[in-house]
């Protein structure tokens, strides 16, 4: 008896031993093996998984149940050199514990480009759904490329590493790799604690790895932190500890969950689809960001109009009502470009109709907005009201013949609720749904002269969850795991994941919604106007930067929410959108007038600018202000005009390059850590650093300034940082601007509209290095034609400054900068009163100098833009323009 007991003290210690090593990983290293449910320690360790209870020290956010290293992997077989890169079988002979995970599936590794590499990993027997977006067609393997990937057999794992350094950007031998038919997992390392990016979410700028969950399912939600928002962005730029970067995307589009942990690490879980994965080796952020656009596709080229000042509401509910806020937004001297209707001029809230009595008179309001030298956007709708009797809604029963709604488990239309009652959702992805969009969008632009649509509430948004004959009771509506979504439900108000759509599920398509939406309605506008389009989309998803811009939707007017929008604003040009803003005061709630100033002025730095309010909301366009308030208001929105021609060079950089409109501070300056966590300024371009007051009863404001020469805008002596956080005076009127020194700035006098600006002389603001460099250039065309820039029909001048001369080259010219001229030109860091200025040789007319902001000021230049100029100036010899060190 003795002898049993002591044998089995034995083995249930040596046993005791081995789980205890099998399960010594340290917190952070843990990874979740019951994502789907809750476990206790029995059932955890019945499926061969480790447990921890809260007694034995648990912390928020760990997982209790965890894998060991030897739960059950893939092993690699069959791997062999491609034509592309490798390919490998990968089989696994113990099934885990999700349902119809698969046994084998098949690896690819394509060596893309020197420096973007490429993993898909799916199942060998069965096609399965795949995002339908076009990449880039490789042929062949890339030689040489700047990554290594590395693989382990048994259990099986990849890592890619940087090949010049070693630097390990992730290796997946973290956790086991499971795939099953409705639940993918995959857990990587990650090189540092500082990863942006995984949007659409209200975080700060580089993302909380302190067990964070966020979730991707395309949602109508008030933004709020730890919620699945409108779009779904599962790509990542990542730093390394050296300051390299590279970026992280996997292409798919299903309902996803990617968790973060301090280890750190990564856990990407998704529901369907396939693993298709790419990595951009940078080595730089802005490089990162590019390599990323190179593969989803560069942004589209808005029209110069797009840049100036949009006015909208909720509750403008006729078209007097409309008149009168363009007439006061004037009177208040202040910009308006594009003036907008929300739902209420439909006719019962019906897409492709207005209401007779209230904007009876809606297509002449447009055209005297047309000869006001404004534009007009109108709201649309993907969800459609039924007819109410045969022949009173002709655009349903149109749709309803054409086949183009989304169908039901019966194959009839599903039915939801929006705003006109019950409704209709149109399938974009149906090639008819797309002709039908545009022919309804034709019938009414032949009506009503509108210049741009707003998508909204195209997640879709549903206010009844699923339909209203509820979803069916199959796999697709519940899944086996799922992720964190806002109502625990996939259909929390939404249409039925498992309604059809013409190329695949809905379960597959959803967060995709809104960019197929995005896609038809360009077109359409394309087609409609022979003009360069102007859609701006709530929901969204890589790509749609190609097609249309953004808002961040229905923020609260509170100090918080504005803050939140300078790392989205960012965040969104990262992900190709360049063409984004919040609106402005914010939509929910009432805008103190201090809050509606400071947003303006934020919001004078967006690179869409909107003021939208909600219904009941207090007024909050600029005019309802005290004279105060307006000035400041009119002072940023001005400061915004002024700037435009830059905006819009930047622009075009996007559009041919892939380069961000708006940037971080990290992405400019990424050797300097300090940077790596600012999220408070942002930059236009490479040369434009804004610092707003993004807090309540603030007269001062404290920025970081990376090393170099910053001149402000708003006053004051420029000068050098050595990487520094400074404090300025930022009275309700200021927001902070600096130049950064190195940087000529293209800027032009502004008017009440931009076809009246264009017509304005130009500026430039050239922000001298202390050894006196600088350059800059500037983009112009005539801001509304298709494809200016493919057809060659642009100017390009480059400026550059040294050794105390200005000069232009004209790269390329077109008619419409024929009669642009240069009358200012304002030079910083420009250390004493020049001796003599001259223009083209003959001396300079006007000019005058600041000696305490070390700035020259040359007016009445009258210089042809298209013409190459040289303007020099000199000193005394007792003085030199800059202090050049040894
Ligand atoms: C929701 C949008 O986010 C908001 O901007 C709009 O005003 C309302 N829908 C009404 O159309």
């Amino acid at each position: 008896m003795a002898w049993t007991l002591y044998i089995f003290l034995m083995i249930w210690t040596v046993c005791r031993g081995e789980i205890a090593a099998k399960c010594s990983a340290a917190p952070n290293d843990r990874f979740d093996c019951a994502p789907e449910k809750v476990l206790n320690k029995e059932e955890c360790e019945a499926r061969g998984c480790c447990y921890i209870s809260e007694d034995d020290g648990l912390a928020t956010g760990q997982p209790a149940c965890f894998f060991p290293p030897d739960y059950p992997n893939y092993k690699m077989i069959d791997f062999t050199e491609t034509k592309f890169g490798y390919s490998a079988n990968l089989i696994r002979t113990k099934h885990t514990f999700m349902p119809n995970d698969l046994m084998k599936l098949h690896m690819d590794v394509f060596f893309e480009t020197p420096h973007r590499l490429r993993i898909i990993m799916k199942d060998t027997t069965q096609k399965r759904y795949e995002v339908p977006i076009e990449t880039p067609k490789v042929n062949e393997k890339a030689d040489p490329v700047q990554y290594d990937v590395q693989f382990t057999q048994e259990s099986f794992s990849f890592s890619v590493s940087r090949k010049c350094n070693g630097n390990v950007l992730v290796n997946t031998n973290v956790a086991p790799f499971i795939f099953a038919d409705q639940f993918i997992q995959m857990s990587t390392s990650l090189s540092s604690q500082y990863i942006y990016g995984l949007g659409e979410h209200l975080t700060s700028i580089n993302l909380d790895l302190n067990w964070t969950k966020l979730t991707f399912w395309n949602r109508d939600l008030i933004p709020r932190e730890d919620a699945n928002l409108y779009g779904s962005h599962p790509f990542y730029l990542g730093f390394e500890k050296d300051g390299s970067a590279h970026g992280v995307f996997l292409l798919n589009s299903n309902a996803m969950d990617v968790i973060l942990q301090p280890a750190p690490a990564l856990t990407w879980r998704t529901i369907g689809g396939i693993v298709d994965m790419y990595f951009f080796m940078g080595p730089d952020p802005k490089t990162v960001i590019k390599q990323y656009q190179e593969l989803i596709g560069f942004p589209f080229m808005p029209p110069y109009w797009a840049l100036g000042f949009h006015l909208c509401r909720w509750g403008y509910n006729s078209s007097a009502m409309t008149r009168e806020a363009v007439e006061k937004t004037m009177a208040a001297g202040i910009p308006l470009e594009v003036q907008w209707n929300d739902i209420d001029y439909m006719d019962a809230y019906r897409d492709f109709t207005y209401d007779p009595d209230r904007f009876g008179d809606l297509p002449e309001m447009v055209k005297e907005f047309h000869n006001k030298g404004m534009k007009y956007v109108a709201i649309m709708e993907p969800a459609i009201g039924l007819s109410s009797s045969p022949g009173s809604y002709p655009p349903y029963e149109d749709g309803l013949k054409r086949g183009v709604y989304v169908t039901n488990e019966t194959g009839q239309p599903l039915m939801g609720k929006v705003w006109p009652g019950t409704t209709v959702f149109v399938d974009f992805t149906n090639p008819e749904a797309h002709k039908w969009w545009h022919d309804m969008f034709k019938a009414f632009h032949d009506k009503v002269p509108f210049d741009g649509a707003w998508i909204d509430m195209n997640e879709p948004a549903n206010n009844v969850h699923g339909s209203l004959d509820g979803c069916p009771d199959n796999s697709l509506e519940n899944p086996p795991y799922v992720p964190d979504v806002v109502g625990k439900e996939l259909r929390d108000t939404t249409i039925c994941a498992s309604s059809y759509q013409n190329i695949s599920s809905h379960y597959n398509l959803h967060n995709m919604y809104g960019l197929f939406e995005a896609i038809a309605t360009h077109d359409a506008l394309v087609k409609i106007r022979q003009k360069r389009p102007f859609v701006i989309s709530r929901s969204n998803f890589p790509t749609l930067g190609r097609y249309a811009g953004h808002w961040t939707g229905d923020v609260d007017s509170t100090w918080k929410q504005l803050y939140y929008t300078i790392p989205a604003i960012v965040l969104c040009n990262m992900y190709g959108i360049p063409l984004v803003g919040a609106d402005l005061c914010g939509f929910v709630g009432d805008a103190s007038e201090e809050l509606c100033v400071r947003w303006s002025q934020v919001g004078a730095f967006y690179p869409f600018m909107r003021n939208h309010n909600t219904k009941d909301a207090k007024s909050q366009e600029p005019y309802v202000f005290s004279k105060k308030s307006v000035d400041a208001i009119r002072k940023a929105t001005l400061a915004r005009y002024m700037l435009l021609p830059y905006m819009y060079t930047l622009f075009y950089k996007s559009h041919i390059f892939g380069e961000t409109v708006v940037r971080a501070p990290f992405m400019e300056f990424p050797q300097d850590q300090n940077t790596w966590t600012v999220d408070r300024q942002f930059l236009w371009g490479e040369a434009l650093l804004i610092t707003p007051v993004v807090e309540q009863g603030k007269t001062a404001v404290t920025g970081y300034f990376p090393a170099g020469m910053w001149y402000s805008l708003v006053g004051g002596a420029g000068f050098e940082s050595k990487g520094e956080w400074k404090t300025l005076p930022a009275a309700l009127d200021t927001i902070n601007l600096h130049i950064r020194g190195g940087y000529i700035i293209p800027a032009q006098e502004p008017a009440m509209t931009t076809t009246e600006m264009r017509k304005n002389g130009m500026k430039l603001l050239v922000a001298l290095t202390k050894n006196g460099i600088a350059h800059g250039e500037l983009y112009w065309d005539d801001g509304d034609s298709l494809d200016t820039y493919e057809k060659g029909d642009y100017t390009l001048i480059t400026f550059s400054a040294q050794d105390n001369t200005l000069v232009s080259k004209v790269e390329k010219l077109e008619k419409e900068a024929e009669n642009l001229k240069l009358n200012v030109v304002g030079l910083f860091g420009i250390a004493d009163i020049p001796k003599e200025i001259l223009i083209n040789g003959a001396p300079a007319l006007d000019f005058q100098y600041l000696q305490n902001e070390q700035h020259l000021k040359i007016q009445q230049l009258d210089l042809a833009l298209g013409s190459e100029f040289e303007i020099k100036w000199s000193f005394s010899s007792a003085s030199s323009s800059v202090k050049v060190e040894l």
